[in-house]
């Protein structure tokens, strides 16, 4: 099969690369040229466990292509899969901008040759590839074509192996061919037996929002009960275990910890949101989780405040971990970029170490960070440690070096990584989330 990925951002290139590794032919087209040429010098733009492998090998046996000639791209093409940025608008109103998948529908259209099917990967409202169907027929009346809906569930960190071994694939379709030309495309997933579901694309577009949605949920509502656990002197990690058993809850998405962050569940909680109030419907749920988010993050700077004796300023914070989560470079609504600001702005030095983040972390915080090479220079003259970011590095420190170096052995586990009474006894002052 003959595939065409518009837009090489994490979604456009994870999904290319994979496709190519079932044994289609892909080309990945992007505007970028810069981007462009790295990609075909084996530059992979991103961190993603992996990746670097896989288009090293895909293009090295010639199913893996890219460019920026979307002329030539698109003709050949039995499927092109629009994977441009949905950003929220610049209006800060948390609408999605659908610039690029409207730019990109109507650059398509002009090229389109056969019959095509335009596949929506993006994280796009409800209507949106109705919207780019009227977009090619008005560009284009004499093009032969279908849309279709089929949304991602990956996680950044895992994305190879999630799109490799799915819970599910969904795909949004209403003409028989379209399905066709899916089937075909998701094969080596219907050999494995990966259940796949077939919807309208108004459902597909929803379900993606909703999945995000329920997961933000999830978080917030444990993130709650943390508080609520160090409020009454109980464990929100054996509370978490103990209510995940039951198969109705799960025990996945039940780890309390700053807040979420990415460039998925901000983004599109705040997106749903808007959706569902432009049809006069509610989601007083998700609306309370974004709420319970932000608080979670104010939380944090409030316990690191008390962990310090009442006030940041002129103490030093070494800091681990500044990424949104561990094994991405991603800090896009890191709760870092909001808690470390706060802590600058009322006076502590930040000494911080991140794995792979620290080139991003150094474009989006404020300056005046140190930034160090390991955990033990973080800790250096500390007056306290705030595991924010739970790398595996930071998960089996030398504790005796740790605080060897410190100022004062304070430990604030924003992840709950450590042991209380093993951190305890190794002469630290610690904290985690929901346990005393
Ligand atoms: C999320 C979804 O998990 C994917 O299924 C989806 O495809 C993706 O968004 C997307 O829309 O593209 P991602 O943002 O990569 O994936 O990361 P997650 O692993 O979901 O974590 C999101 C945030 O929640 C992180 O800040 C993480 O630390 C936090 N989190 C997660 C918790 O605080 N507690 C948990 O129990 C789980």
């Amino acid at each position: 099969m003959n595939i065409t990925m518009i837009g090489t951002g994490y979604v456009g290139l994870v999904t290319g690369t994979c496709f190519a590794e079932f044994g289609h032919l892909v080309t990945c087209v992007d505007k970028i040229a810069d981007k462009i040429t790295r990609l075909q010098e084996g530059i992979i733009p991103i961190y993603e466990p992996g990746l670097d492998v896989l288009v090293q090998k895909n293009t090295d046996e010639g199913r893996l292509r890219f460019t920026t000639d979307l002329a030539a791209a698109v003709p050949e093409a039995e499927a092109v899969f629009i994977a441009v940025g949905t950003p929220s608008s610049r209006r800060g109103d948390g609408y999605a901008d659908l610039t690029y998948i409207y730019e990109a529908a109507r650059e398509i259209a002009v090229h389109l040759q056969g019959y095509t099917v335009v596949v929506d990967k993006s994280t796009v409202p409800v209507g949106t590839a109705r919207q780019v169907e009227r977009i090619i027929r008005e560009t284009n009346p004499q093009a032969d074509f279908d849309v279709a809906s089929n949304p991602e569930f990956l996680r950044e960190g895992a994305a190879i192996s999630d799109f490799m071994r799915p819970d599910r694939v969904v795909i949004g379709v209403e003409s028989e061919k379209a399905g066709q030309v899916l089937q075909e495309i998701y094969k080596p997933l219907y050999l494995r037996e990966t259940p796949i579901v077939s919807t309208t694309i108004e459902t597909a577009e929803l379900t993606k929002y909703a999945a995000n949605a329920f997961l933000a949920v999830k978080i917030s509502f444990i993130n709650e009960i943390a508080g609520v656990c160090e409020a009454v002197n109980a464990n929100v990690v054996d509370l978490a275990r103990a209510i995940g058993m039951d198969g109705r809850i799960g025990s996945k998405f039940l780890h309390p910890g700053p807040g979420y962050g990415g460039s998925c569940f901000p983004k599109d909680t705040l997106a749903l949101m808007r959706l569902v109030q432009e049809h006069g419907e509610n989601v007083r749920v998700v609306e309370a989780a974004v709420e319970a988010n932000a608080a979670q993050k104010a939380r944090m700077i409030r316990k690191i405040r008390e962990m310090l004796g009442g006030s940041e300023a002129g103490k030093t914070i070494g800091v681990l971990g500044l990424t949104f989560k561990p094994e991405t470079d991603d800090m896009r609504d890191a709760p870092a970029a909001t808690i470390l600001p706060a802590l600058l702005e009322k006076g502590a030095k930040l000494r911080a170490h991140d794995p792979k983040g620290m080139e991003e972390a150094k474009k989006c915080l404020p300056g005046g960070i140190e930034y160090v090479k390991n955990a033990y220079e973080a800790a250096e003259d500390a007056d306290c440690l705030v595991l924010m970011t739970e790398w595996n590095q930071y998960r089996a420190l030398d504790l005796e070096r740790l605080k060897s170096r410190m100022r004062s052995p304070v430990f604030i586990d924003l992840r709950n990584v450590y042991d209380p009474q093993r951190m305890q006894a190794a002469g630290f002052v610690y904290t985690g989330v929901g346990r005393k």
